[in-house]
């Protein structure tokens, strides 16, 4: 039995012991929340992620390690590579962490993303605005997520009263994007070196948070395929990655623009669970355990929609055909992520509709026009 450590014991950690399972993989999380989302499926050390007691009990526990939440510390991670491999490696973890950093590397490996310039202090505010005009927005350079530590900026005035709101924190101005659509690119490389994408992902966000994802995306030539491929390759190496990474692209008139990277499995990889050959999950343990990585390809189109803030009635969503309902054993509250459903095959929209009329699970706009 391979003894796999995970640091952050969420809804990410409790799939990827749940695709480790039949490959005879135990799962030990470090994780602060007691009865965490993975702690319920495996093994919980409740405790923080840079305290040394637990990282070293998490070492010794462990034949391998990852993470699956990307605000942990990189010192945490760096000493628990000390005694143990760890994967994605470390220097991912900080890199995602920073979007700084983030944009620096988009710039040296020729990968566009919107217009930027670091603001930390209000003399940084003029000449912000010069390099990046309104609309734009104030984003935080560390500890943002779905939304937070993010303010949409109109001018001067609203660019100092934003840098309050996010309590004077190192921050980038961004240019807002009149993108056409949002899209994720999957990748995954093994220890070996071995490489693998999967098929583009189209993503519906509303207020911020990803509301539904439609895979393969539709309207994806071999083209736009290939230059997603390339961008998340070109990361992977820069990065030395080892799992799955995922890399937020918008769509501008048939180009595309990376946003942010998540070095780990993502909300929008869910759909591969039924609807990949293999899914995001197994293919990131795979990897870091130097097995061969699986098919990538998709199964046909399927379409998954997050359940936030209250939970929908299981034979409601059970009565849709093709619908796998994956609940991540969280209380409801406002907002919070408490699971997802994904439609695989998804025919056509009716299913979509009707998933769209329970409680839990809102479509955005675009899809209901659609
Ligand atoms: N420059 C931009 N122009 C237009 N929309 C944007 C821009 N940046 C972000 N957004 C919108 O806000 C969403 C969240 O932004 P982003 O992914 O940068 O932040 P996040 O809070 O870190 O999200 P995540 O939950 O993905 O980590 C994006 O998916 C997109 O819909
Ligand atoms: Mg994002």
């Amino acid at each position: 039995m391979v003894r796999v450590g995970c640091l952050g014991g969420g809804q990410l950690g409790r799939m990827l012991a749940l695709a480790g399972a039949p490959l005879g993989l135990s799962f030990t999380f470090l994780e602060p929340q007691a009865n965490s989302s993975a702690g319920q499926v495996g093994t919980q050390l409740l405790g923080a992620y840079d305290d040394p007691r637990r990282l070293r009990e998490l070492a010794e526990g462990s034949d391998l390690i990852t993470f699956e939440f990307e605000s942990v510390p990189e010192r945490a991670a760096e000493e628990l590579a000390r005694r143990c491999p760890v994967f994605p490696p470390p220097k991912a973890l900080a890199v995602a962490q920073d979007r700084l950093r983030e944009k620096e590397i988009f710039a040296r490996l020729g990968i566009p993303s919107a217009p930027y310039h670091p603001v930390a202090a209000t003399s940084d505010l003029l000449p912000a605005l010069e390099v990046v005009p309104p609309p734009a927005r104030l984003k935080t350079r560390t500890l943002g997520y779905d939304g937070h530590g993010q303010v949409r900026v109109e001018g001067l005035e609203s660019l100092r009263r934003a840098l309050e709101a996010v309590g004077g924190v190192p921050s980038i101005l961004e240019r807002e994007q009149h993108f056409s659509r949002e899209l994720s690119v999957l990748g995954v490389r093994s220890s070996t070196g071995e490489l693998a994408f999967y098929p583009l992902t189209e993503n519906h966000h509303e207020g911020s948070v990803l509301r539904l994802s439609i895979a393969p995306a539709p309207r994806v030539d071999a083209a736009l395929q290939r230059r997603a491929e390339e961008i998340c390759a070109a990361v992977m190496e820069e990065l030395e990655y080892v799992g799955v990474i995922a890399v937020e692209l918008f769509e501008l008139e048939g180009e595309l623009v990376a946003n942010e990277v998540a070095p780990r499995v993502h909300n929008s990889g869910h759909w591969t669970i039924e609807g990949a050959v293999t899914s995001q999950f197994e293919n990131h343990l795979r990897a870091g355990l130097g097995w061969p990585l699986g098919e990538t390809s998709a199964r046909g189109r399927s379409v998954m929609l997050n359940i936030l803030g209250e939970l929908p009635p299981h034979p409601s969503v059970l009565e849709v055909p093709g619908s796998h309902l994956h609940l991540y054993g969280k209380e409801p509250r406002a907002g919070r992520k408490l699971g997802h459903v994904t439609l695989s095959p998804a025919p056509d929209w009716s299913g979509v509709l009707a998933l769209g009329r329970l409680p839990g699970i809102l479509l955005p706009s675009a899809a209901n026009a659609g």
